[in-house]
This record gives structure tokens, sequence and C-alpha cells, in this order.
């Protein structure tokens, strides 16, 4: 007999027919003459429930059907008298596939996150992780999906890179050399002419610089794979490895490039409210009461769109009225995020898209602005046509901006900066031949997961974490 997803089975309406499941014990209570085992193989948050007269199997069985044992089962499907279920199986034959010690680390309800981190190989078995997994899922579907049907072409920039363009975090090294031999010259640099690629390498920290060739010959392109970050950053909202969705689209403007990331990021909130239903009503139930409401006005309401100037305006206005923050607010300022919170959750308490940034907080790439910007009647330095999505709880979710197109720009900028030009020679290329306007974002994928579960940690939406002293699994 063909086994049938539990998904289906819940689905069905074929009371009398023989079904059979397989799946993971995640109860199982008894009275007098009934087991009731709920059994589930992680295609639906949703359990199917077995029961199974005592008097039809041995006790020895029954022993055996413990919390995480893998069972194969087959029996009637009847529609179920009880609460909560709409059907259940009638238990003919029960096969243990695997049984589960008493050990299992997973057996307790209510274990911690951080208790489930040390056992992430397991912890994927739970309830809770797999609805965000299934979420996870499902908007990478709707990522790809939404791109497609704009036109953009999925492009794949590569993972080993020789330039560090982007100087958005430390990078990790690649390398195949003896790190207990390393070839020097006079002066005691390493020397990599014997390195595999015959020069320094790393993992790359954005497909951004690639991205851009992409979209600069195809009109629209975006990126979606993995990032590596190698900065010392042990918080809640950064991973050393993670994942990057980058869109870069030729001729768009500042006014564009806000439209797409409002609307990009608002069709990935709805296709997770029409898409994972049940998994959300688990997590608002389980995690987060506020979640369905919250990703509802995120989907429901128009975005601000806000200068970094009038931010940086606002903040001080709160300050001088007595709100206190930690760190200083002043024009030029990196905002810290208890400022970014402040503006998105409690000022506007809507997502907040800040734009033109002053030039020396932002990368190299960025479009200077024409104007330079009055803050408090002051005239104050070049800023850029950067743009920051701020999202409640989370902070940051997108960075993106438009592309400074002129070559000569672009280069004087590079040389202000220190940046060696001779890794730059491909990239600078989009700008001597047939130069356009173009801009794009990043996406912090791991960061949408956070916001569309409503779970406080990063580490907890990603199945296998690397952080800081650790890569296990
Ligand atoms: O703001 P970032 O550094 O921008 C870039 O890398 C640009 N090249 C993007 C572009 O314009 N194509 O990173 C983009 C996003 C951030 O907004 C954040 O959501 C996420 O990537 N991010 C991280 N997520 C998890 N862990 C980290 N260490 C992250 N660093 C950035
Ligand atoms: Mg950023």
């Amino acid at each position: 007999m063909k086994r049938t997803k539990i998904i289906d089975i819940l689905q069905s309406q074929e009371y009398g027919q023989p079904v059979l499941a397989k799946g993971w014990v995640r109860t199982h209570r008894n009275s007098k003459s009934v087991h009731f085992i709920a059994l589930n193989d992680g295609s639906t948050i949703k359990n199917v429930q077995i029961v199974a007269d005592s008097e039809k199997f041995d006790a020895d069985l029954f022993r055996l059907i413990t919390t995480g044992a893998c069972l194969s089962v087959e029996g009637l499907l009847t529609e179920s008298p009880g609460s909560g279920q709409s059907c259940e199986i009638q238990a003919e034959t029960i096969n243990i596939l695997g049984t589960c010690p008493a050990d299992y680390p997973m057996q307790k309800k209510g274990q911690s996150f951080e208790y489930m981190r040390q056992y992430a190989h397991l912890r994927l078995r739970t309830n809770t992780f797999g609805a965000i997994m299934r979420i996870r899922h499902n908007m990478a579907m709707a990522i790809h999906t939404y791109f497609h049907n704009h036109g953009y072409y999925y492009f794949h920039t590569p993972l080993i890179t020789a330039s560090d363009c982007e100087g958005a975090g430390q990078m990790f090294q690649v390398t195949t050399k003896n790190l207990y031999d390393l070839k020097k010259d006079e002066e005691g640099k390493i020397v990599y002419d014997d390195d595999f690629f015959g020069k320094q390498t790393s993992l790359t920290v954005s497909g951004q610089l690639e991205g851009e060739l992409g979209a600069t010959a195809l009109g629209a392109i975006y990126t979606f794979g993995p990032t590596f970050r190698a900065e010392n950053s042990n918080t809640p909202r950064h991973l050393a490895e993670f994942w990057m969705i980058e869109p870069e689209i030729a001729f768009m403007d500042l006014e564009e490039l806000m439209d797409l990331e409002e609307d990009f990021i608002k069709y990935c909130i709805r296709w997770a409210l029409e898409n994972c239903h049940d998994d959300l009503e688990f997590l608002n139930k389980m995690i987060d009461k506020g979640l369905l409401e919250r990703l509802q006005n995120v989907v429901n309401t128009e975005f601000i769109r806000l200068p970094y100037t009038q931010g940086i305006e606002i903040l001080q206005k709160a300050i001088a009225q007595g709100k206190q923050f930690e760190f200083p607010c002043n024009w030029g300022d990196d905002l810290a995020s208890e400022h970014e919170r402040y503006l998105v959750e409690e000022y506007f308490k809507k997502p907040v898209i800040m734009t033109n940034y002053p030039k020396d907080i932002k990368a190299f790439y960025m479009k200077i602005d024409e104007e330079k910007p009055v803050c408090n009647g002051k005239v104050m330095n070049d800023t850029v046509q950067g743009t920051d999505v701020l999202f409640p709880q989370i902070g940051e979710i997108i960075g993106g901006s438009v592309r400074e197109e002129n070559n000569d720009k672009l280069i004087a900028e590079i040389k202000r900066r220190n940046i060696p030009m001779k890794d730059m020679w491909w990239y600078l290329d989009t700008r001597k031949y047939g130069s356009c306007p173009h801009a794009g974002f990043g996406l912090g994928f791991e960061r949408l997961i956070l916001f569309v579960t409503g779970m406080q940690n990063i580490r907890d939406v990603i199945p296998f974490p690397r952080t800081p002293n650790n890569a296990e699994f």
C-alpha cells in the first residue's frame, strides 16, 4: 500500500477506506481499552490521531511507542468523534520503524530555545522548528516567484572572491595553503602565488558587484545565496553565514527602488499569510500573540519614507523633550538600533525606509545626492542615495542604493577611500562601457524569516546556524 502524507490524510474524507501513514510519535496516551497516538510526518504542523485497541496489539508493542519513535500505521480512515480533528485512523497494523530511547533530547515540551540550539540536528522535529522551516521554504518560493513574475533573471554570483569591494565586514579566507608551512617574502608577508587561485581569496560578503555586471547586461537580475561575514557580532540579528537576496536593476531611480523594496516585502508577507496559515496560527498561539496582527499591519500600511537628516531632527527633538538614549545621535553618526527602534516602533509605528544617508557611513558605490542637506538650519556634508528598510522588532531588514554610474565620480570615491583599484578593473568596466543608471538592494533572508515567524533570535530561523565559536552540525 502506498503511503499518504498526513497533510493529505487530514483533508481526505474517504471514511471507511484503508490508509497508510508513516511518521514520528508526538504523544501517546491510553485509557483502559484504547491507545491514542499523535503522529506527525513533517508535512503539516497537524498530527493525525491513531486509535489502537489494546486488545488488538501486543502490550510490548505499545511500550515501544514512545515520543520520537518512528511508526508505520495501516488502518481505516474514520470520522473523528473528538474535537480538534476531523478524522483519525483506526489502526489495523502498527510497525515500529525506529524506536526512540528515553534519553531523546526533544522529549519534553516547553524546552527553551537555547537548550534546543544544542540539538539543532533534532530540534527540527519539534512543532516550532517544523513550522519555521516550512515557512522558510515558502518564503524562498515567494521570492523566486516574485522576481520571475516581474521579469528578473536568477543570476548566480560566485561565493569565492578575490576582492573585498563591499567593505561590509571581515572576510573568511579560502586557501589550500599549508598553514603550518607558509611561503613568505623577504618582509615576512604571506605570498599567495602558490595558492590555489594564485592570489588571496575569501568567501563573499555580497554578490552585488557581480550582480551589477548582470543587471547592466540582462536589465534586471536577482541573486539568492549564502553570504559570509566574519565580524564578531554575537547578536540575535547576526550570523556568520546567512542568505541574502540581491536584486539589481538597470535604469531604476531612488523612488522606483523604494517602490520595489516595499512591494516586494509586502508580497512575501502576503504570501506567508496566504500559504502558511496553520504554521503562522501555531506560532501566533505559542510564540508571539501579536504576530498575525503585525503581519497584517505591514501588508496594509504604507511605509514611511524618511530622509536621514529628518530622522536626526526627530531624534534630537525627542532628546530635547527628555527621551534618553544610550548613544549620541548627531548628524553624521550611524544610527544605533535604539534610534531605529524609536523611529519605527514609537514615533511612526510603521516600517520606515530611511534614505539619503551621509556619504561617509555608507559604501563607496552609492550615488551622491545633487544637493547637500540642511539640518536644523545648517548645511551639512554630502549624502548618498542609499536606503535602509527598518522594521519593527528587527531593525534593518534591507540595505540598498542607487549606484554611482559616473566613472570619474566613482573612481574619485574609490581613491578617497584607499580601495585598491587593481581589484576593481572589471567592476569599473560597467561605467566605462555603456554606463547606465541602476539600483539594487540586499534583503537578509533570515531577518525576513525572523519577522514572519515572530522568533527573537536569528539562530532559530536557519537550520544550522554559524556564529562565533559555533560550527557544530
Ligand atoms: O546592508 P548590507 O551590508 O548591504 C549589502 O551587502 C549590499 N551589497 C546590498 C545591495 O545593495 N545589493 O546587507 C544587506 C542585508 C542587511 O540589511 C541585513 O538584512 C542582512 O543583509 N545582513 C545580515 N543578516 C544576518 N547576519 C548578518 N551578519 C548580516 N549582515 C547583513
Ligand atoms: Mg546595511
